[in-house]
């Protein structure tokens, strides 16, 4: 077994940001599971399947595989033997990721990547149900917060240096939206484990967030 280390919170609170900084100072392989969803949400966007239809995205996940790889250290995932990497981060694949995972047939069929990649390797991994679900028994749990306000700004600086156009109420609006998605749905919804340690990172720099996180490393 590996050591693991579980980080789970909403979306936009710093999550991948950490912890690829932490796994780089610790030597860990970051795993960031929410880039499966989005794999799989690349999968059903290209297939046209709406997300309410359940049953079309259930058998759809039969001819979906996922894999991951590390490419000098940086995680890489692959759909059907495709680097699909370059294509996730965009609002509709996240949108269509946070509605498809809802679908309990959609969650296990990640389970298993997700436990395995923990089992063989030194981990800090990222999502929404790891230190709750997926890594009951993971070393340590880290639940990682910041207020939607700080969130949609950050998402909104993103974008911004990135040269795209929008607008900060609507990426607050649907940040909102995707909390109430993630934490209220039936299956594995996000919430803190009893014995995550909790860090709101609304004032905190990114260093002093990567280096409480470490404190409580090996
Ligand atoms: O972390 P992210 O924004 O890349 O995740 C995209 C969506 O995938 C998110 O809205 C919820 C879902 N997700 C999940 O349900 N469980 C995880 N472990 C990771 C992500």
């Amino acid at each position: 077994m590996g050591y693991n280390v579980a980080v789970d919170g909403p979306a936009g609170a710093g999550k991948s940001t950490i912890a690829r900084l932490v796994a780089k100072e610790k030597g860990y392989i970051y795993v960031d599971t929410g880039a499966m969803y989005r794999a799989l949400a690349v999968h059903f966007l290209k297939k046209g399947i709406a997300p309410e239809d359940t049953q079309g995205i259930i058998e759809a996940c039969g001819d979906a595989d996922v894999s991951i790889r590390y490419e000098n250290g940086i995680q890489q995932v692959y759909l059907n033997g495709e680097n699909v990497t370059g294509m996730l981060r965009t609002e509709e694949v996240g949108n269509m990721a946070s509605r498809t995972s809802a679908i309990p047939g959609v969650r296990e069929k990640l389970l298993e990547l997700q436990r395995m990649l923990a089992r063989e390797n030194d981990v800090i991994m990222d999502g929404r149900d790891i230190g709750t679900n997926i890594l009951p028994e993971a070393d340590v749990k880290i639940f990682l917060t910041a207020s939607v306000e700080t969130r949609a700004k950050r998402r909104y600086d993103e974008l911004r240096s990135k040269g795209e156009d929008c607008d900060l109420e609507q990426i607050a609006r649907d940040i909102a939206e995707r909390d109430a998605r993630d934490m209220n749905r039936e299956t594995a919804p996000l919430k803190r484990a009893e014995d995550a340690v909790l860090i709101d990172s609304s004032d905190m720099t990114i260093p002093e967030v990567v280096s409480e996180i470490c404190s409580h490393c090996k």
